[in-house]
């Protein structure tokens, strides 16, 4: 009934914490100290890590050391872990150690997902599954109940400044009706456009990397963002 839709749209806007996430892939690699600064000062709620090995995606970024750096650097400032491991089971302890608040493993990674999912929370953290531009989403029907929160890309994994898949947009609307307070990320071209297209299908947390960076007022275009989906947001209940 319209009654239940009011409240269900009334619970939704109360329940859903908009995030704006900075990648620090998209950073200036040679100032990482005052780059992950300028990224929290903006006011944005976490900071995005992507961690590679050039076996899931053609490409290395960088390790735990530097999720301690950002930890060390700016401590206040909540870390998101993006694993685009083959193997990220073999490195979540050192994730966790190194300051990790937020776990993402990849379903098409080579682990067992449920084992996985299981050991992130056992380590006191949050656990999230990513999912690559092409794997369908109802691939993720068993893990519903088991993870935190999803990912969904919206580029090939490896690298920034790509450009946003639109065809992935239903798989954040699949999986909003499914688990209407988990937290939904999209990841990969996400600018002040494409964001409210995501945000439209329920997503609430957004990464952006060559977007963010660029700005020379970083601050201006979080705000701006946490506005445009806020709206795009609640215009989707
Ligand atoms: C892609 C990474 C993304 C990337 C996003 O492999 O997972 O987090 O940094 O960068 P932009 O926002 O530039 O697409
Ligand atoms: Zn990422």
């Amino acid at each position: 009934t319209a009654g239940q839709a009011r409240g269900r749209e009334m619970w939704y806007n109360i329940r859903m914490q908009i995030e704006i996430l900075p990648s620090l892939l998209a950073a200036d690699f040679g100032q990482f100290a005052a780059e992950i600064r300028r990224a929290e000062a903006s006011g944005a709620e976490a900071l995005h890590l992507d961690i590679m090995d050039p076996h899931f995606v053609p490409n290395i970024s960088f390790g735990p050391d530097v999720v301690a750096l950002a930890r060390k650097t700016a401590p206040g400032f909540r870390r998101n872990v993006h694993l685009m491991m083959s193997r990220p089971d073999l490195y979540l302890e050192r994730f966790a150690a190194a300051g990790a608040q937020t776990l993402q493993i990849h379903i098409e990674a080579d682990c067992d997902l449920h084992t996985e999912l299981g050991r992130i929370r056992a380590l006191g953290l949050k656990a999230a599954v990513a999912l690559n531009p092409e794997t369908p989403v109802e691939i993720l029907a068993p893990y519903l109940d088991e993870a935190d929160g999803f990912l969904v890309m919206t580029v090939h994994p490896g690298y920034g400044g790509q450009t946003f898949i639109d065809g992935c947009v239903p798989k954040i609307a699949w999986l909003r009706a499914r688990r209407p307070a988990a937290d939904i990320m999209v990841d990969g071209g996400v600018n002040d456009r494409t964001l409210l297209t995501a945000a439209g299908a329920g997503a609430n947390q957004f990464v952006a990397g060559s977007f963010l960076f660029r700005q020379p007022d970083m601050k201006a275009a979080v705000d701006g963002l946490r506005r445009g989906a806020r709206e795009a947001f609640a215009c989707a209940r």
